[in-house]
């Protein structure tokens, strides 16, 4: 099928402001966005702009506002937008080129919950056992890949980009409720800061938005539950 792609451009070296361009590509309704994307970059346009990698929704490098909603390019089927599909970048960064934003705001945010296991106790000879239980506190957040689509999807981060928003709230959730982790005290206190978990306004936009189908909202109420009984 023939589907018209029209997408927001932008080369910071030539252009004064982003412009939409107009393409078509014959596509399989089963085709992906991404597959269309490569239709013209391949044999149309070799200028166009956009990030890659897996193509199987697991590296998070192809999120994009794809008929103005936060989505993965290469999950996203052809038939599930068709037959004017309108591109352009995630919102709340700065464009580098066409759909590709600079991250490297969002991966300081991440940083800064510290993401990694923290663990003074002498190293096991084993194993660190952790309970079935235990393990299903943060289950669902271990699912992250970072794909940015929840940050960016909220208007609490477009108004105010020092928010540290939800994907680091996730990160952050995902050792937090960690049995094995000992700094969750540590995180608490940097998102009970001012840019912290407090700013999120329960608008949902993240959990609509996130493709491994995260409870994003909801992990940001439990960090906020954790923060009250901390200091109780
Ligand atoms: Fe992407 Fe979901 Fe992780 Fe947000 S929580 S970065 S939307 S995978
Ligand atoms: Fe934003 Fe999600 Fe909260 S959209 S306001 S982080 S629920
Ligand atoms: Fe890796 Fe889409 S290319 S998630």
């Amino acid at each position: 099928m023939l589907v018209k792609l029209k997408i927001l451009r932008f080369d910071p070296d030539n252009d004064k402001a982003p412009h939409f361009q107009n393409y078509e590509a014959d596509v399989e309704p089963t085709d992906r966005v991404l597959d269309a994307l490569n239709a013209v970059r391949w044999y149309q346009d070799g200028s166009l702009a956009y990030r890659s990698s897996c193509a199987h929704g697991i590296c998070g490098s192809d999120a994009m506002r794809i008929n103005r909603t936060n989505r993965l390019a290469c999950k996203t089927l052809i038939r599930q937008v068709a037959p004017n599909i309108t591109l352009e970048p995630i919102r709340g960064f700065p464009v580098k080129r066409d759909l590709i934003v600079d991250l490297t705001g969002f991966f300081e945010q991440y940083r800064n919950v510290m993401p990694y296991l923290v663990n003074e106790d002498p190293m096991p000879t084993v194993e660190r056992f952790q309970s079935p239980e235990d393990r299903a506190k943060y289950d669902d957040t271990t699912k992250c890949i970072l794909c940015a689509s929840c940050t960016t999807s909220c208007p609490i981060f477009w108004a105010n980009t020092d928010y540290i928003g939800p994907a680091a709230i996730v990160s952050a959730h995902r050792f937090i409720f960690d049995s094995r982790d000992q700094a969750g005290g540590e995180r608490l206190d940097i998102l009970n800061s001012r840019e912290g978990a407090w700013r999120c306004r329960t608008i949902f936009n993240c959990t609509d938005a996130c493709p491994r189908d995260i409870k994003v909202t909801k992990a940001i109420q439990d960090v906020k539950r954790a923060i009250m009984s901390q200091k109780l």
